[in-house]
């Protein structure tokens, strides 16, 4: 009896980086060091009030059973009003899946969609998950790179370079988790002319940093008609609504899509908590104003800590329109010798920075980004100085 025991499916999925980086941080600290962490994707505000009141009032109201596997119909009815107001997509009830988190919607997908063999292209830099999951369905993941002196966008030359008849599904993540960046319409129409070629290629659109954006609007992918058949669009609650913990996560997509999803989740997980449901319908149903104050929080950190890493040589930085992350480039470093250790990869320097400097950041490597390193400005302006102040001490 030992670990021989577990299966190939388990032994060969790659531990989560950015949870493996925020675990070291939390040893750290358990053993005394006034560690900062910029690891996680996580904000820092609370849940708020009108959404937890929504919350208490489900409690009171009793509601404690099972529920549908794909969501209470009154859910799924504002959920098809959210994607009408936000983002001019019209579904119907019978097209969404409300899941516990979109980590949850996104492995849905890829298992009912992906056979052994198939190939899922990853635009980089690209959420740590996506590969994981499609590994764990049998898929090939093939990298598209980028990087950023393209503002780390793909072209659509790139796109069709990458197509083989093996191709099954595309990943699109705007605004994206690591680096920020936001594709506008005209990009993603020059992406859509492609696969307008390959009828047998599905797009899936992970839009849950939407609200949070900056300087341009989001465009949502199945807004374009020639793409809504084929696209699946994933959201959910946890970053934009402060509700990480809540785990609400949903799909719009083509009907066949949403039943094959549903099958799946009623096997695996049924339906999601009936409390944090009852909340999220207040939640989608609000206006995006209500949830403004963050978006305007988290702006001016980026610019404090954009301004403020840019004083420090080395640190190749473009300016993100969305999500709550910076991802410099940080290939400079690569070769150097500080502080007695060699600097060979993103990783050795993300762990200087953890044991030299205290500060948890992750390293690109996890994103298919190997020059970059990942800073979640999700923390306090004063955390976010010190923790730039620390870093600095430890390079110059
Ligand atoms: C791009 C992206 N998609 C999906 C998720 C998962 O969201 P949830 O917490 O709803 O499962 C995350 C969370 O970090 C993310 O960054």
């Amino acid at each position: 009896m030992s670990q021989e025991s577990l299966s190939n499916r388990i032994t060969s999925l790659p531990a989560s980086q950015t949870l493996a980086m925020a675990a070291k941080a939390r040893e750290l600290k358990q053993q005394g060091k006034d560690i900062i962490g910029l690891s996680l994707g996580e904000p820092d505000f609370n849940t708020p009030d009108f959404i937890k009141e929504a919350a208490i009032e489900a409690i009171n109201q009793d509601y404690n059973s099972y529920t549908p596997v794909d969501g209470y119909a009154d859910l799924k009815e504002a959920i098809c009003g959210k994607f009408k107001r936000d983002n001019n997509i019209t579904y119907q009830p019978n097209q969404i899946v409300v899941s516990t988190g979109a980590k949850q919607s996104i492995a849905n997908v890829m298992q009912v969609l992906l056979n052994p063999g198939d190939e899922v292209l990853l635009p980089c830099p690209y959420w740590v998950s996506y590969s994981a999951i499609a590994t764990l369905c049998e898929a090939k993941c093939v990298e598209i790179p980028s990087s950023i002196d393209t503002n780390f966008k793909i072209t659509a030359e790139q796109l069709e370079a990458a197509i083989t008849p093996k191709t099954k599904l595309i990943l699109f993540n705007s605004p994206n988790n690591p680096s920020g960046t936001m594709y506008s319409e005209e990009e993603y129409l020059a992406l859509a002319a492609v696969l307008e070629k390959y009828p047998n290629i599905y797009v899936m659109s992970d839009e849950i940093y939407e609200h949070i954006n900056y300087d341009s609007k989001p465009f949502s992918f199945a807004a374009i008609p020639s793409m809504y058949d084929r696209t699946i669009t994933v959201n959910g609650l946890a970053k934009a609504f402060a509700m990480t913990g809540w785990r609400i996560g949903f799909i719009g997509a083509p009907q066949w899509i949403a039943k094959a999803c549903t099958k799946m989740q009623g096997q695996i997980t049924s339906g999601t908590n009936c409390i944090a449901q009852r909340a999220a319908i207040t939640a989608v149903s609000a206006s995006p104003v209500k949830v403004q104050y963050m978006v305007d929080e988290f702006k001016n950190r980026r610019d404090i800590v954009i301004g403020l890493l840019s004083e420090i040589e080395g640190f190749k930085l473009n300016v993100p329109e969305g999500a709550f992350y910076v991802f410099p480039d940080i290939s400079a470093f690569f070769g150097k010798t500080i502080k007695g250790k060699e600097i060979k990869t993103a990783s050795d320097f993300s762990m200087l920075l953890l044991e030299e400097g205290n500060v948890a950041t992750v390293t690109g490597d996890a994103f298919g980004a190997p020059n970059c390193i990942r800073i979640s400005y999700a923390a306090s302006e004063l955390q976010l100085r010190e923790a730039v102040k620390r870093i600095k001490e430890v390079l110059v």
